[in-house]
């Protein structure tokens, strides 16, 4: 396969793992444009991976020259880079792929744009991030489902919170834990989009002073049965904030996506 155009915009834990993943899996892209707001990071990024000859751009021109484009920043980003990634695949009537870390940026994205998103020629796909299964769940949901469950279990500091006891901080639907928490709750709006919908599933978030690592329990039970994982994630080596796995997401997904034979998709 060709190697693709790839635009990366963040250059933080995420966005340095995947330009290391590139190199060292072999991947058939070349990352050739990367935006990143924080200036002395991206300099630090251009100087420690001089095989990728970076370009640092702006948004418009990531948006219209990448085929692939990796957003690794943050939820505000998310509308604004998808905007752009849709217009300029409308205007050279061509596919354009948008891989999505910051989930919750995607519920900022307006029915209108949804509506132009489909059947055009974009394409935004969301990495199953800090959990996994997101297949087997998906597919339950073609038949009837009782109930899709994810319960979060942090350390208090992931949190920003000090508590001394396992305390629930939070029981309900996705969305409004996005609004409250929006770096601790990617992976409960990656299983709602993926599955039931923001509305229909149940999210828990628990601090828990006893704990190392963070902890993600999936349950879901209907007319296809019952499932029920547990993800025990270990923190990136560069950053504690963010779950190894999840950096390595992206890395699988866009292996994933340039294989011709996909098993377990
Ligand atoms: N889907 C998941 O399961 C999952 C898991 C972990 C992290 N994430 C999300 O992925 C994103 C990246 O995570 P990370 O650990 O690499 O974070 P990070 O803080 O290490 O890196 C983010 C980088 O993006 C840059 N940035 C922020 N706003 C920007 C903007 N508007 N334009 C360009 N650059 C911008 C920052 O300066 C920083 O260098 C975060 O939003 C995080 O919440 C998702």
């Amino acid at each position: 396969m060709p190697k693709l155009t790839l635009g990366l915009v963040g250059l933080g834990n995420i966005g340095t793992f995947l330009a290391q993943g590139i190199i060292d899996h072999d991947l058939p892209y070349k990352l050739t444009f990367a935006n990143e707001v924080d200036e002395q990071r991206a300099n630090e990024f251009c100087k420690r991976f001089p095989e990728h000859s970076v370009q640092l751009t702006d948004l418009d021109t990531l948006a219209a020259r990448s085929k692939v484009i990796v957003e690794a920043a943050h939820p505000s980003v998310v509308p604004v880079i998808a905007q752009k990634a849709l217009l300029a695949a409308q205007q050279v009537e061509a596919t354009k792929y948008l891989f999505v870390m910051s989930v919750g940026g995607l519920l900022q994205l307006s029915e209108e744009f949804y509506r132009d998103l489909s059947g055009s020629y974009f394409k935004i796909i969301a990495p199953s991030g800090a959990i996994g299964g997101l297949d087997a769940f998906s597919s339950m949901t073609l038949e009837s489902v009782d109930y899709v469950r994810l319960t979060t279990r942090k350390p208090p500091e992931a949190l920003g919170r000090k508590d001394k006891e396992v305390t629930e901080i939070y029981r309900g639907a996705p969305k409004p834990a996005f609004e409250k928490f929006p770096k601790n709750v990617n992976v409960s709006i990656t299983l709602g989009l993926a599955t039931v919908g923001l509305d229909k599933m149940e999210f828990v978030l628990v601090s828990d002073p006893n704990l190392t690592q963070n902890i993600h329990e999936i349950e879901a039970s209907g007319a296809a049965g019952n499932v029920h994982i547990v993800l025990k994630n270990v923190p990136s080596p560069s950053n504690p904030r963010t779950s190894y796995i999840a950096a390595l997401s992206i890395i699988s997904a866009l292996r994933r996506f340039s294989q011709n034979l996909l098993v377990g998709y």
